[in-house]
């Protein structure tokens, strides 16, 4: 029976048979020959994901002082059930990720369709046709626990697998540049070593030409100039294979505005790469302890951190939000541990702060279901069978990319919980950790292995329509700062939904002015960082219960038998009375 690879859209690609591939090939070496009569560089992008499709693209689009392109590019994926969809997509000249960066699709498209210098394919052959193939196939951190990385290790069988691939197929002058973040040392003690047992294998006496350079992508609304407009780090196994990188780079990257830094090892760029986020996860775990001070203590954190932000030296203080999620910093730091020991082979725990942080940050997104139940509690709710909306399920705001994202923790924790989950993300049309738990990501990688009662989450979908995902619900979750969630008005979500409603803010989206609107409908707000909301909603309770004095004191006038104008003289009275 054929098997088939569905694309996020629906539509279903049946993979490839092995009489296909034979005829692929040909194809292959036909455009690769006259790519070369051209005077091109042929270049393999290896795993077409998040990085490595924009990374095809940008390198594709490379040209001369005269415009003229310089690479042709084939982009390479596993023609496997989940991601063979791609290849097919990409040769129609569509990106296979979504993304707010209009140049994603617009540089996929003219390099497909007009320059004709990117293809896909999912033969491995291919790679004995390249001059340098580009590493990017991911390197995952598995965690054993929630909240504990260091009970976890480095899952490397990709990178391994594809870096075996790579070594029985390639020429010995093609260059490899590894640009998956992987445990410091990687690519000198285990890439190097598995390339050379393979080349020794095929008989080739050089050294493969082997180097890494980490992408700093961010998935977002500056996707394409975060690859090729931004600084790079790179570092090779050997002379040649440095000088090889640094040409390489040179050409497809912005590296005059953006000069490459050239490092002695490359086991100091991958450590470049672990540090940075780790530093940046320090950074936002930091603030965890600070988020939940202000709760406690009437402060606003969002104002405390503006205030601060105008110091210069002081200027990447950041907010929090529920988690930090992404594919890169929740594992990163855990890779370095796990070099420390296992390819290291040190046994002391030289580590206190990295791991910390990354637990804070893997299990902040808790807190968001306590509020939640708070809230409901207050309006005399119980969070059992109550109806939650949550807004937004990627880990950033305008981006389509779910890995790791707290959302997900909140979805499970609440469905814990006993409440029944909706979801909306103008960016996401399906939640593949929820839809495909079972298998995604990975086999028993899914976090639903840390909660009760999670089954019922595979029939989870991503509603698009806000009004719908709205209407009945008893809590919304304001949970990524996706543009369309910045200006809701509180009287058309109300309205929408039916009545009051609990709001939890995770991501100080909501100014003064909204909040004190939601408690004027009657809702109950709650927010991470946000104490002062308790002032704001002491303040709605006040003025209602001053307008139900004045109130009452018209009623018992009219009693009397006063005319309209003494009852509104009165009332203007007991106005200024409560102002003075
Ligand atoms: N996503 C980001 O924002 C980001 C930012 C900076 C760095 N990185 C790093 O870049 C690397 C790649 O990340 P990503 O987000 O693109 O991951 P991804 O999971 O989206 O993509 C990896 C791709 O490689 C493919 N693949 C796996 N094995 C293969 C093989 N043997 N042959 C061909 N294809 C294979 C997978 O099917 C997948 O499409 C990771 O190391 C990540 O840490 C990611």
């Amino acid at each position: 029976m054929a098997e088939y690879s569905t694309s996020p859209t629906g539509e279903k690609f049946p993979l490839p048979g092995l009489e296909e591939y034979l005829k692929e090939f040909e194809r292959l070496e036909e455009v690769v020959s006259s790519e070369r009569a051209l005077g091109r560089e042929i270049v393999l992008v290896m795993g077409l994901g998040f990085v490595g499709a924009v990374m095809a693209a940008v390198v594709a689009d490379a040209k001369d002082k005269k415009g003229n392109p310089t690479k042709f590019v084939i982009g390479m994926q596993r023609p496997s059930t989940r991601s063979y969809w791609k290849i097919p997509l990409i040769n129609r000249g569509i990106s296979p990720v979504s993304s707010e960066d209009p140049e994603v699709p617009l540089m996929i498209s003219r390099c497909v369709n007009d320059k004709k210098t990117l293809i896909a394919t999912y033969t491995f052959d291919a790679l004995k046709l390249v001059d340098v193939v580009i590493v990017d196939v991911q390197c995952d951190y598995v965690k054993e626990s929630l909240g504990n990385v260091c009970d976890g290790r480095a899952d490397m069988d990709a990178l391994e697998e594809s870096l075996e691939i790579i070594a029985q197929h390639i020429s010995p002058q093609t260059l490899v540049l590894i640009e998956t973040t992987v445990a410091p040392g990687t690519t000198e003690q285990v890439a190097y070593p598995i390339m050379k047992k393979s080349f020794r294998k095929r008989g080739i006496e050089k050294d493969p030409l082997l180097a890494h350079s980490f992408e700093r992508v961010m998935p977002g609304r500056n996707y394409v100039s975060s690859i090729r407009d931004f600084w790079r780090v790179c570092s090779g196994v050997n002379e040649e294979a440095s000088r090889r990188a640094v040409n390489f780079l040179n050409e497809v990257i912005n590296t005059e505005k953006y000069p490459l830094t050239v490092l002695d090892r490359p086991i100091e760029s991958e450590t470049a790469k672990i540090v940075e986020n780790s530093f940046r996860a320090t950074l936002l775990a930091f603030m965890d302890e600070w988020s939940l001070f202000a709760e406690r203590n009437g402060v606003d954190l969002t104002k405390v951190i503006n205030a601060i932000r105008v110091r210069p030296t002081h200027s990447n203080i950041m907010f929090p939000g529920p988690g930090i999620g992404g594919y890169c910093l929740p594992k990163d730091g855990g890779l370095g541990l796990w070099a420390y020991r296992h390819i290291h082979g040190f046994e002391d725990d030289i580590f206190k702060i990295t791991p910390l942080a990354i637990n804070i940050n893997d299990t902040r997104s808790l807190h968001v279901a306590q509020l939640t139940r708070d809230a409901l509690r207050n309006m005399g709710r119980p969070i059992a069978s109550a109806e939650i909306l949550l807004l937004g399920a990627s880990y950033r705001e305008d981006v389509g990319d779910t890995r790791y994202s707290g959302s997900e923790l909140i979805v499970r924790r609440l469905t814990e919980m006993g409440a029944e989950l909706r979801v909306h993300d103008p960016y996401v049309l399906h939640w593949w950790e929820f839809e495909k738990q079972d298998e995604y990501p990975g086999d028993s990688h899914s976090l639903k292995r840390f909660f009760r009662g999670q089954e019922k989450l595979k029939d989870l979908r991503v509603e698009q329509d806000l009004k719908n995902a709205l209407d009945g619900t008893d809590a919304i979750i304001l949970a990524v700062r996706h543009k369309h969630y910045l200006n809701l008005d509180p009287d058309e979500v109300v309205g929408n939904a039916g009545g009051p409603i609990a709001v939890i803010d995770c991501f100080g989206i909501l100014d003064d002015e909204k909040i004190k609107r939601y408690f004027e409908l009657g809702c109950e707000v709650k927010g991470l960082g946000r104490g002062h909301v308790r002032r704001i909603k002491d303040q709605v309770r006040e003025k209602r219960e001053q307008i139900l004095i004045d109130i009452s004191m018209k009623e018992e006038k009219r009693d009397l038998g006063l005319s309209s104008e003494d009852l509104e003289l009165l009332s203007n009275g007991c106005k200024l009375r409560t102002e003075d």
